[in-house]
């Protein structure tokens, strides 16, 4: 069989990223699982499968964004449901929720990933692959084997078929992003920094210390893995353009854009905000079925 080609497997589309399986499916010339499904007025979510799945290699494609509860609920329903049906079950998870708390920061703190992790694996998933994962230390929660691709080279494809980018320099807002924003600059040769973003952990308040004076007269690409409110882009922007930076670009893989996010980075005078469809959004620009698809070719 071509590599790339996976009739082995069937694609069972989770109601976040029903969009995405389907490409996904397409890519890899795999089929799609029939699923009826519905949420019941009071919010409650119901499914069934209506194909036979017993030996087959099922993987479910559902995204953990808002609302994440739900969307991680329904995931265990689907897996728990296809196990005990007699499928092997994996799962890609394009954005994987509570990966932001992959320890305790305060003491007393729940370790959400670990518990979301043991989830997983009561209900039989065999398989874990997301993309981006906030930190790599949070696959190591997971009893299965569990994969982070990453989509920062289909991002920095997408500034260098757009952008002159011979006044540009990466940046990631805080330590965390260092091997994102390095992997980003490498693959644009370009220069790249990063931040010190403080963020209290009781308000969630964005400051960032000892701004730096390389950004004079540069086109400042920010590489990000998650927006969420916006803070940390929006006050990066302003302490940027104060330091003389000529314009600013916004990158993130999980455009989350909770509340006024989009308008707040707007406002700070971003020229683009972009994204890719682990989360749909106005912004997710970048498709990331080709990095899933190379995944599963290797399997
Ligand atoms: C933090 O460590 C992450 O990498 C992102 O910078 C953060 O989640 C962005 O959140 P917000 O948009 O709420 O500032």
């Amino acid at each position: 069989m071509n590599k790339s080609s996976r009739k082995d497997w069937l694609i069972a589309p989770g109601p976040a990223s029903k969009e995405l399986a389907v490409s996904l499916a397409k890519s890899i010339g795999a089929d799609i699982l029939d699923i009826d499904s519905k949420l019941f007025p009071d919010g409650e979510s119901y499914f069934r499968i209506k194909d036979d799945v017993m030996n087959k290699k099922i993987v479910i494609v559902q995204s953990t964004y808002p609302p994440v509860d739900r969307h991680i609920l329904q995931l265990l329903f689907l897996a728990h449901k296809l196990s005990e049906d007699g499928a092997e079950v994996h799962a890609i998870i394009p954005y994987l929720a509570y990966a932001r708390q992959h320890k305790a920061f305060l003491q007393g703190e729940v370790i959400s990933l670990s518990i979301f992790s043991h989830l997983l694996r009561s209900v039989g998933v065999k398989r874990l692959v997301t993309v981006d994962i906030h930190n790599v230390e949070g696959l190591g929660f997971f009893s299965m084997p569990a994969y982070s691709v990453s989509a920062i080279p289909l991002i920095a494809e997408y500034f260098s078929k757009n952008y002159d980018l011979s006044k540009a320099i990466a940046i990631s807002p805080d330590f965390g992003g260092s091997v994102r924003v390095e992997a980003f600059a490498k693959i644009l040769k370009i220069n790249h920094i990063v931040l010190n973003k403080l963020r209290d952990k009781i308000t969630g308040e964005v400051v960032f210390k000892d701004m730096i004076e390389q950004v004079q007269n540069k086109d400042v690409i920010l590489v990000d893995d998650i927006i969420s409110s916006g803070k940390t882009i929006e006050i990066a922007t302003i302490n940027l353009k104060k330091a003389g930076a000529r314009r600013v670009f916004a990158s993130c893989i999980h455009p989350l854009l909770v509340g006024d996010a989009l308008d707040r980075i707007k406002r700070a005078g971003v020229e683009e905000v972009i994204g890719t469809n682990t989360i749909p959004s106005p912004i997710s620009k970048i498709d990331v079925t080709p990095i899933l698809a190379a995944h599963l070719s290797t399997l």
